[in-house]
Order: C-alpha cells, then sequence, then structure tokens
C-alpha cells in the first residue's frame, strides 16, 4: 500500500489530488483545529503531515508518532515547530518561504494605511448612522507619504515593505535587525540601519516584520512603547507574543501612541479583550498573506516538499536540510 500523508487543515482539491497521485491522503475537513491528542492518533502509521501554525510538532507528538519522515509548514514562520525535537527525530522540516512575501507585504501596507488613516474606525460611524456630525478634524489621521517608516525585522517581507514604503511613498525608511543588509540591498530599499533605541524614537510608522523567537518574546512591551512618538502607529503582521497586547492595550487607551493594526496576537485566536474595547486599533485575524493565490501556492509548495522528500530525497524548501531520509 502506498505511504498516508496527512492533512491537519482544510486545503484546495487541487493540493490534495497532487499529493494523491503518490500517497494515500486524509484530511481533517473540518474548520476546527485538531487537539494533541486527535493529531496524533490522526497521524498513526502516516510518513508526513501539512500543518498550519495553529499544529503544535514537538517531543511529544514525535515520539507518538515513530514512523513520521517529514513536516510540511503551510505558513513561512515556524514557531510551532519544535526544532530541536524535530531534528532529535530524524524527522525533516520545511516552511513556505518567498511565496508569500509579496502578499504579505501588500497587506502590511494595507494594515498600516488602515491604522494611519482610521479606516475601520471610520466605517463604524458610517455604518452607525453618526454621519450627521461632521467636523473639519473628523478622523483626522497621520501622514503616510514622506513619513518616517521603521522595520523591526528586515527579511524577505521586511524588504518589501520597505521598498513600497521609499519607492511608493516617499517614506524616509530605517530599520533595526539582528543582522545589516549588504550595501546593495539597503540602496535599492532605501533603508537606513539603525539601533532599536533610534527605530522606536524615529519611527512614525512602526512595522514589525521578525519571527517569533524566545529572544523576539514581547520586543514590544510598555517600556519599549514608552519610547515612541506619542503620534505614531504600529503594525504587527509577524507573530503574536512579539507585542506585550496587555501593555499596547493599556498604551492605546491612553494615547501613549496614536493607533495599532494587529494581524496577529498572543494566543490567537483569543484576543486579548481590552483590545476589543479601544478604538484605536484595527484589527484583522491572521490574514496577511490571504489571497486565493498565494494560499494555493503556500500549499502547494507544502505538498511539493512532501512529495519532492519521500519519492526523491530532496526538499524544496527545507528548514533542516541536513536531515536525510535513512
Ligand atoms: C503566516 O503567518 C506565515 O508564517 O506564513
Ligand atoms: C521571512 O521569511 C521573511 O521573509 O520576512
Amino acid at each position: 500500500s502506498r505511504p498516508g500523508i496527512f492533512i491537519a487543515r482544510k486545503v484546495f482539491p487541487e493540493v490534495v489530488a497532487r499529493l494523491g497521485e503518490h500517497f494515500d491522503v486524509e484530511m481533517n475537513d473540518t474548520d476546527h483545529v485538531l487537539s494533541p491528542e486527535q493529531l496524533a492518533q490522526r497521524l498513526q502509521g502516516r510518513v508526513g503531515v501539512l500543518t498550519t501554525g495553529s499544529e503544535r510538532v514537538d517531543a511529544a507528538l514525535l515520539a507518538a508518532c515513530p514512523e513520521l519522515k517529514i513536516v510540511a509548514n503551510i505558513a513561512v514562520g515556524y514557531n510551532n515547530f519544535d526544532m530541536a525535537a524535530i531534528n532529535a527525530a530524524g524527522v525533516l522540516a520545511t516552511n513556505t518561504p518567498d511565496v508569500l512575501t509579496e502578499t504579505t507585504a501588500d497587506f502590511g501596507f494595507a494594515l498600516l494605511m488602515a491604522t494611519a488613516r482610521r479606516l475601520t474606525e471610520s466605517e463604524h460611524f458610517l455604518r452607525a448612522g453618526q454621519w450627521n456630525r461632521w467636523s473639519l478634524d473628523m478622523f483626522a489621521g497621520a501622514e503616510v507619504h514622506g513619513s518616517t517608516l521603521g522595520i523591526l525585522g528586515m527579511g524577505r517581507i521586511g524588504q518589501a515593505i520597505a521598498r513600497r514604503g521609499a519607492h511608493g511613498f516617499g517614506m524616509n525608511v530605517i530599520y533595526h535587525n539582528r543582522s545589516r543588509l549588504d550595501g546593495a540591498l539597503e540602496a535599492e530599499c532605501k533603508a537606513r540601519y539603525v539601533d532599536k533605541a533610534e527605530l522606536l524614537r524615529c519611527a512614525d510608522h512602526l512595522m514589525l516584520v521578525l519571527p517569533y523567537s524566545p529572544e523576539s518574546h514581547h520586543s514590544i512591551g510598555a517600556a519599549e512603547i514608552a519610547q515612541m512618538k506619542p503620534s505614531a502607529t504600529l503594525i504587527n503582521i509577524a507573530r503574536g507574543g512579539i507585542v506585550d497586547d496587555a501593555a499596547l492595550a493599556h498604551a492605546l487607551r491612553e494615547k501613549r501612541i496614536a493607533a495599532a493594526g494587529l494581524d496577529v496576537f498572543e494566543g490567537e485566536p483569543k484576543v486579548h479583550p481590552d483590545l476589543l474595547t479601544v478604538p484605536n486599533v484595527v484589527l484583522t485575524p491572521h490574514i496577511a498573506s490571504a489571497t486565493l493565490g498565494t494560499r494555493m501556492a503556500m500549499a502547494m509548495l507544502a505538498a511539493d516538499n512532501v512529495i519532492a522528500y519521500l519519492t526523491q530525497g530532496k526538499a524544496l524548501t527545507p528548514l533542516n536540510p541536513e536531515v536525510t531520509r535513512e
């Protein structure tokens, strides 16, 4: 019989069909995330799994699923993977870089603009029938063009956002990252490297695009927000947990900064209740890579990683290429 693959969240039929050319495929076709116990149970006897950020792959799951050879995340971020445990188990892990870069950068800009120009707040006002009131400064927001865009985390997505800001909106782009870009990339992105303190102090719009790790946990908390301009906006399209959401909600209520735009949350799909009650925040349910084309490309890349590794021994976008079959 053919090797078995499990798909942990519902994906497009085309992706199931492609995997089905090689494997016996089963899928969680509900809209709900499986519990760790359910996932382990569904993985029995299976050699590969397609996951999303909602499924944790750790030592307990790997111990319960000794036949597993590959875990393919349908996401560029992979903080749901315990890489030490995955390496120790000799399992290959893959993610989906590149295919979502431009789409995610588009959304980062959408969220920046919606936040700066108070898009959702003003829509709620209109829907609530309050437009009989008007004033010259009604929903007056922050300037985007010509302002200073600060980017924390300068991977591929950060660079794509820098290009949009510098070339499209004439923004002054500054960034901070663990490592500096080379000169040619800095010139192309028109981005200037600064330390974190200068980034916080100078950004009119601060965009977070760094991966989540224990080191980036609460990179933005009360102390960092206190260093930002009172007129600044904060945009998080990276990961929940990079921002201290309770501290942010408090700062927004106190108008310590002007506004925030958040696509990711600590403990999502739960959202900190205080964020739901402050008006000066734009909230979206982790959709930065969500266009049909990009979600298809991400799921196909995950499937192609599984096929390439299990049939030819070499995945397309491995996270731990030192792991090999047998
Ligand atoms: C989504 O958050 C991703 O990491 O691709
Ligand atoms: C991460 O891969 C990024 O592109 O920012």
